[in-house]
């Protein structure tokens, strides 16, 4: 990361950062047999995300494949815990431009929180009314910060109910956050007293070149905030199985249940 950058400049990055994986989402829909088809990504490209994403493939080639083989692996883990109907609702925690809702049909009966900084959220629903003249129903959106303290009371203002199982999707976001913030946000989901909680959620790993990435052991942590691995993999070895071409590079992807 740039430390030469303003606050507010590392703040629009971190937005952008839902463009670049929009226009990956874009990319892949476009192919033969794509991975994960999104036919809402082409809504979210932009300049600014096309000029990060070739920044991000000059420094990890393989950017792509994982960022696909990531989005893969969370729709199927989604797919199990409500088709099995084990959840009820799903939180988006730095929800970006994932347009799931729309996207995964088996999510169009369950209410979705999305979770972003205002700007982005706000700019999502103008595309999304200037295409459409409406947002997706079943969506609530919650302009927040995620590590500031008292998001779950926030959400339940919002209609989030703590007595319901529910699903937190954390793609994209932990290496985004400050050590503290990380620790806010987890001390925030201990709150909610309903046993069965998953969190699906991805971490690099220090071989990835971050400073101060945090945790590094995404698996003790989480072990020690109470919850339960339910499966975790490397993105190098599912891409490995979806391509056929294997990467070193520790990248987790983790399902965790509390
Ligand atoms: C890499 S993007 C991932 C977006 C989406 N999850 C996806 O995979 O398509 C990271 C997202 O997290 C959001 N984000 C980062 N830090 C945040 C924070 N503290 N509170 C709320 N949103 C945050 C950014 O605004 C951005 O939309």
């Amino acid at each position: 990361m740039d430390t030469t950058m303003s606050s507010q400049e590392k703040s629009c990055q971190v937005m952008r950062s839902a463009d670049v994986v929009a226009q990956i989402r874009y990319l892949e829909s476009r192919q033969a047999t794509p991975l994960v088809h999104d036919p809402y990504a082409h809504l979210f490209i932009s300049d600014e995300g096309d000029y990060l994403l070739q920044c991000a493939l000059e420094k990890h080639p393989y950017f792509v494949k994982y960022l696909m083989v990531r989005e893969r692996y969370f729709d199927l883990q989604l797919e199990n815990v409500f088709l099995d109907q084990i959840c009820q609702q799903l939180v988006i925690l730095g929800s970006g431009n994932d347009m799931r809702a729309l996207r995964l049909g088996f999510l169009k009966k369950h209410k979705i929180f999305e979770v972003d900084f205002s700007e982005q959220i706000q700019s999502k629903q103008s595309i999304l009314k200037k295409v459409f003249g409406k947002v997706p129903q079943q969506v609530v959106y919650v302009e927040d910060d995620v590590t500031r303290p008292g998001l779950v009371g926030r959400l339940q203002q919002a209609g989030f109910d703590p007595g319901k199982r529910a699903v937190f999707l954390l793609q994209g976001l932990l290496y985004y956050l400050t050590p503290p913030g990380v620790d806010t946000l987890f001390e925030e989901l201990m709150q909610i007293p309903e046993q069965g909680n998953v969190v699906l959620l991805d971490q690099i790993t220090p071989d990835m070149g971050k400073e101060d990435l945090y945790p590094e052991d995404v698996q003790t942590y989480l072990l020690t905030q109470g919850y339960a691995i339910s499966d975790s993999r490397l993105l190098g070895d599912l891409t490995q199985y979806y391509y056929h071409k294997k990467n070193d590079t520790r990248w987790w992807v983790i399902s965790a249940v509390r």
